[in-house]
C-alpha cells in the first residue's frame, strides 16, 4: 500500500497507523493562549467515521485470529453506535454478521447508520450508554445472547476486552508522539469504554511520564452519546486511575455549544464529545498557560443533527418550508 498516492486495494489498508495517522489540526481563533498551542486529532477521518475504528479492528482481528468467527458464527456487541457502525461495516466486508444491542436513547441517525452499515439491530430501553447490572441492560443482554447462542455469537466486549485499549497503545499513542515530535505536554480525551484514554496514556507515558493526561466527562443526566459520567464508570473494566491525572466534570450542555463554535469558527465539524473535550482543554489552557496540547476528537457532527436541534433550538428555525 502507498500512503503517498492513497491508492488502496481494500478499505482496511486505510486504517490508521504511525505511517498513516489521522490529522492533527491546530485550533486558531478559539484558543485564548498563544503559548499553549492546541491541536485536534480528527478521528472522523478514519475510514468508518470515528475513533472506534481502531478498537473495532483490533477486536475483530483478535476474534478472527483465534478462530472464533466463521461457519455461521458472527458477533454480538452492546454499543452506543460508533463501535457498532465500525464493527458492522468491517464484519460485512470480511463475511461476518453483527448483532448490535443498542440503548433506545441513542440518536435516530446512529440507529439508521448501524442498519446501513449492515448490523442486525436489537433496540432496548436502557440508559444512554449500555449499563451493567440491569436484567435488561444492553451489556447483559449481549452477554446472554453470547452465552445462550454461543454457536451463533462471539462477543468482542469492548467494555472489558484489553484489546480495545491495546489498539490505542499500538496506534493512537505512537501517532501523537510522532506528529508532535515528542512536544506533547497535555492529552485531552473523553471517557466511554476508556479504551482511548487508557491505551494512549499508557503509550505516551513510556515516552515521557510527565505528560498530563486529562479526561473529561459530562455531568449526570447527560445526553452525549458514547460518554459516561464518573458514576457510570464502573461499567468499564479498562479504566485505570493511575493513567489519568485529572478528570474534569463538565456541564453537558457545553458539549453542544462548543461543538457549534468549533464548526462555525474553526471549520472543524466536530461532534458533541469533541465539544466537551474542547471545553475541558480550554479550562486547562487557562490554568497552565503554557504547553502543547492534543485533543482526541472522536467523531464529527453529522450523526447528531437531532441532538443539536434539541440543545440549540435556533438551528431548526427557518428549516421548514
Ligand atoms: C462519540 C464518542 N466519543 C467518545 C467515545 C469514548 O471513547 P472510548 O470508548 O474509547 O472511551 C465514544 C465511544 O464510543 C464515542 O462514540
Amino acid at each position: 500500500m502507498n500512503h503517498q498516492t492513497r491508492v488502496y486495494e481494500n478499505i482496511f489498508e486505510m486504517l490508521p497507523s504511525e505511517e498513516n495517522p489521522t490529522p492533527l489540526v491546530r485550533i486558531n481563533k478559539l484558543n485564548p493562549c498563544a503559548e499553549f498551542p492546541l491541536y485536534a486529532k480528527l478521528e472522523w477521518m478514519n475510514p468508518f467515521g470515528s475513533v472506534k475504528d481502531r478498537a473495532a479492528w483490533e477486536l475483530l482481528r483478535d476474534l478472527e485470529t483465534r478462530g472464533e468467527l466463521g461457519n455461521g458464527r458472527g458477533m454480538v456487541e452492546p454499543t452506543s453506535g460508533n463501535t457498532g457502525i465500525s464493527l458492522a461495516a468491517m464484519a460485512r466486508a470480511r463475511g461476518h454478521r453483527l448483532l448490535a444491542v443498542v440503548p433506545n436513547k441513542i440518536p435516530l441517525e446512529k440507529k439508521v447508520l448501524l442498519k446501513i452499515a449492515g448490523a442486525d439491530l436489537e433496540v432496548i430501553s436502557d440508559e444512554l450508554c449500555p449499563a451493567p447490572g440491569l436484567g435488561d441492560g444492553s451489556i447483559n443482554l449481549a452477554k446472554t445472547h453470547a452465552k445462550a447462542s454461543s454457536h451463533k455469537y462471539a462477543m468482542p466486549n469492548q467494555y472489558e476486552n484489553p484489546k480495545n485499549a491495546e489498539a490505542h497503545f499500538k496506534t493512537t499513542g505512537p501517532e501523537i508522539w510522532k506528529q508532535t515530535e515528542g512536544k506533547i505536554t497535555h492529552l485531552f480525551a473523553s471517557l466511554g469504554t476508556c479504551g482511548t484514554v487508557i491505551g494512549t496514556s499508557k503509550f505516551l507515558r513510556t515516552k515521557n511520564p510527565d505528560i498530563k493526561i486529562i479526561a473529561v466527562q459530562p455531568t449526570e443526566g447527560h445526553d452525549v452519546p458514547g460518554l459516561r459520567n464518573v458514576s457510570q464508570l464502573g461499567v468499564s473494566k479498562l479504566f485505570d486511575s493511575s493513567l489519568v491525572d485529572d478528570i474534569l466534570e463538565i456541564d453537558f450542555h457545553l458539549a453542544y455549544t462548543r461543538a457549534l463554535e468549533l464548526c462555525q469558527n474553526e471549520g472543524l465539524l466536530a461532534g458533541p464529545s469533541s465539544g466537551l473535550i474542547f471545553e475541558g482543554a480550554l479550562e486547562i489552557v487557562r490554568r497552565d498557560q503554557k504547553g502543547h496540547g492534543v485533543m482526541i476528537f472522536p467523531d464529527n457532527i453529522f450523526k447528531y443533527t437531532s441532538n443539536m436541534t434539541k440543545h440549540i433550538p435556533g438551528l431548526s428555525s427557518g428549516t421548514q418550508p
